[in-house]
């Protein structure tokens, strides 16, 4: 008998990934995998290890921290991305290792150009490769919305055959309808003879609105994984929201014949609020589930039917996904077990933050702001957890002097052991600081986006700025917080010059410890020859 749990696989950090601005580093990564689990998502695809240095010790990182969830690492169908993978999740207690390769004539012809026998061939022989490091391995038929049928059917067939355990069924660029899609799973489970062997999965993109509904079509006709991710970020137009799926299993339970997921829902908004913090992803007010106002009421109507019921209007609780309006606040007085405490009722345990560091965070922001609320303290530790310890470059002193004149900023930063001063004008405050930073660092940044938006409410919040940095070809995403903005502002392109920096250190370090290597080699060598 089919199960009734709907096994959610969680793509955020690779299909998400892969579109944002700049990349995540490993630590955000990490973080976010570490909510993704909390969050209760059983399989989370963590990279695509062969693509990149940095997505492969991601992927490392991951699997060797995660205990419950099930962490996944994307390879096409040739074998040293299988192999890759296999490398980086090899330290995980289980892995999936997920192999893929396109199914539609069009994908075939023109991107693969080989003939359908040879695709299917070399999926058999991935599927099999894969097979040689674990027995949990998925295949996924790209564009397989746009595959013919029969292909399709003896594709699913012949990966089953060759040892997948799930067989996924992507509708790649989001072309399909509900019903066109729901048919597509109802015939593979009508022809496809050994269907029952595997699970049967799909991955729905977002392209002209109908992931969602796409992906439950499919669950209605037999598939028991959904892909998708946090807010729906993804390629184009995104994949497929899994909050929504999580909340329609749940809110229409009884209609779907008793599906299940394994989700623990009151982790939902803070889930949401960390992926659009960290990937730089603001979330649309109107989003169902996690946007601002999916549990608002504005017109007079709607507001006087839920005082009278709330049932009225109202098909789920705010409650449900983790969301208390409470927003308590807290003053210099507060102590460290005050603190504590508002972070416990806000659901974060201490192994998520340093409370040392909150604390200190803390009363900083106290002595300037006065009042110090909920929403700040989960700001706090956000960019707590993503400043690194050992910047090289730290802001000491700034001002900053602007009006109806030119903008004139002074600083001093901490440069390793030595402070530096420099001031300069600009059409601006924050145009004037950019200047002082690069003169002193000496790095010249491109700056390709740069953000500002208040972090809770009031003229006296917190403000955050984010930039998209661009430096030698590569992108950088800065953050910075603080109660004044230009100092915010100055914060993120520290946070990215630092990034530059320390990146470049270690590629320093690695280039002179090869160099030692060869000049040893060389010695050697040549003292063997002597002998
Ligand atoms: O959209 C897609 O087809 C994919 C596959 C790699 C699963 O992301
Ligand atoms: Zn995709």
């Amino acid at each position: 008998m089919m199960s009734n749990n709907v096994i959610l696989f969680d793509t955020t950090l690779r299909d998400g990934e892969q579109a944002l601005s700049a990349s995540l580093t490993v630590k955000e990564k990490l973080q976010i995998a570490l909510a993704l689990e909390r969050l209760g998502m059983d399989v989370i695809e963590a990279g695509f290890p062969v693509s990149s240095p940095g997505d492969f010790e991601s992927v490392r990182t991951i699997a060797q921290t995660l205990k419950s969830a099930r962490v996944c690492a994307l390879s096409r169908a040739v074998d040293k991305d299988i192999d890759a993978a296999y490398e980086a999740l090899k330290v995980a207690e289980a892995f999936r290792i997920h192999t893929f390769i396109s199914t539609s004539t069009i994908h075939v012809e023109d991107k693969l150009k080989r003939s359908y026998d040879q695709v299917v061939e070399m999926a058999v022989a991935a599927v099999k490769r894969a097979r040689r490091y674990t027995d949990d391995v998925e295949f996924s038929c790209e564009d397989a919305g746009r595959t013919p049928i029969d292909n399709l059917c003896r594709m699913v067939e012949a990966a089953i055959d060759a040892g997948a355990s799930t067989v996924n069924i992507p509708d790649t660029v989001g072309y399909t309808l509900p019903n066109e899609f729901g048919g597509i799973i109802e015939t593979l489970f009508n022809r496809v003879p050994n269907i029952d062997k595997a699970v049967i999965s799909v991955h729905c993109h977002d392209d002209l609105g109908m992931s969602v509904a796409n992906s439950m079509a499919a669950v209605q006709a037999g598939a028991r994984q959904v892909e998708g991710t946090i807010n729906g970020i993804g390629e184009r137009a995104g994949n497929c929201a899994l909050e929504e799926i999580a909340m329609i299993i749940k809110t229409r339970e009884s209609f779907l014949g008793g599906l299940t997921t394994n989700v623990n829902h009151q982790e939902i908004h803070r889930t949401s609020k960390m992926v659009s913090q960290l990937c730089n992803m603001p979330v649309q007010p109107n989003k169902a589930i996690v946007g601002a106002n999916a549990f608002s009421h504005s017109s007079g109507i709607h507001q006087d039917g839920m005082l009278k019921n709330k049932n009225t209007y109202e098909i789920m609780t705010p409650e449900s996904i983790g969301l208390n309006n409470k927003a308590l606040n807290l003053t210099s007085r507060s102590g460290r077990a005050a603190v504590k405490s508002h972070m416990d009722a806000m659901g974060y345990t201490e192994g998520e933050y340093d409370l040392d560091v909150l604390y200190q965070d803390f009363l900083d922001l106290a002595d300037r702001k006065g009042q110090v609320f909920d929403y700040d303290l989960e700001a706090l530790m956000y960019f707590a957890n993503v400043r690194d310890e050992d910047d090289f470059f730290k802001m000491n002193y700034l001002s900053v002097q602007s009006g109806s004149i030119m903008a004139t900023t002074s600083i001093r930063l901490q440069c390793g052991e030595e402070e530096r001063c420099e001031a300069a004008v600009g059409n601006g405050p924050v145009d004037a600081l950019y200047q002082c930073i690069y003169r002193i660092t000496g790095y010249e940044i491109v700056l390709d986006k740069f953000d500002l938006t208040a972090k809770g409410e009031g003229e006296d919040g917190l403000g955050q700025a984010d930039i998209i940095a661009n430096y030698k070809g590569c992108k950088y995403h800065g953050t910075g917080l603080a109660t004044d903005i230009v100092e915010a502002s100055g914060q993120a392109l520290l946070h990215v010059i630092n990034s530059i920096h320390r990146a470049e250190r270690i590629a320093a370090i690695k280039h002179s410890n090869q160099q030692h290597q060869a000049h040893s080699q060389k010695e050697h060598n040549i003292s063997s020859e002597q002998m």
